[in-house]
């Protein structure tokens, strides 16, 4: 596993009205990926992005698109959001009935695969699966809103996923979504995480390129040595 600390911006706390201006901003300062969060008003309260969004977002993207699907039928819609350029496409273990399936049919299109879990949704149902997986999402908060705070018991499903990816030899990257910053990247780099996502501590800030490497010098500082 790389020691890394990979930075992926939440373009949902971004001006929605000057999306491309944000993306050049957060690659301008470093992002790795540039994470989309697609909600449909059912697995999750709100409604986002779909795959008008995507496409436009690819024209302009210069970093991987990171795929965030909290949707309740991505078994018969994700070929929309390959179509649409996702790089990365995570699902939601609890919203899939064929997670295998699905899994094969990302890899199937080029992309790269993750699962990502509720806070309520325990490690163990990823047993099968994660040696498939390129990515690993555990949620630090319930989805649906940016701007929430950090629960701290996902510092702990984090270690305990990593563990898991140790034992089976996976590659999977873990990836922690949900109120983080400069104050809780280390609790989740310390556990293993090596791929952050942050909305609100990124675009509401003053200076989101410097927020952006704030968070990534916090995180990267936790990181156990050796
Ligand atoms: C929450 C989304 C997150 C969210 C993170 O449902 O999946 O990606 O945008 O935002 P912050 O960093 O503000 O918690
Ligand atoms: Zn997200």
């Amino acid at each position: 596993m790389s020691d890394r600390i990979l930075m992926a911006p939440s373009l949902l706390s971004a001006d929605f009205t000057r999306l491309a201006e944000a993306v050049s901003l957060v690659e301008g300062a470093g992002a790795d990926f540039l994470h989309v969060d697609v909600m449909d008003g059912h697995f999750v309260p709100n409604l986002t992005i779909g795959p008008p969004v995507i496409r436009a977002l690819k024209r302009v993207a210069t970093r991987p698109l990171d795929v965030h699907l909290m949707i309740d039928d991505a078994d018969t819609t994700v070929d929309w959001y390959l179509d649409a350029g996702a790089d990365w496409v995570t699902v939601h273990a609890e919203a899939c009935d064929h997670l295998h399936r699905i899994v094969q049919r990302i890899h199937a299109a080029g992309a790269k695969a993750g699962v990502a879990l509720n806070p309520a949704t325990p490690a163990s149902v990823l047993e099968e699966i994660l040696p498939e997986l390129d990515l690993v999402l555990v949620m630090s908060v319930n989805p649906g809103f940016g701007g929430q705070a950090y629960i701290p018991s996902a510092a702990a499903k984090v270690a305990a996923i990593a563990a898991m990816i140790a034992a089976c030899g996976s590659h999977a990257l873990i990836e922690v979504d949900g109120g983080i910053d400069e104050t809780t990247a280390p609790l989740v780099t310390a556990a293993g995480a090596r791929v952050l996502v942050a909305g609100n501590a990124i675009f509401g800030r003053p200076e989101p390129g410097a927020a952006l490497n704030a968070i990534r010098e916090a995180g990267q500082a936790a990181v156990p040595r050796g």
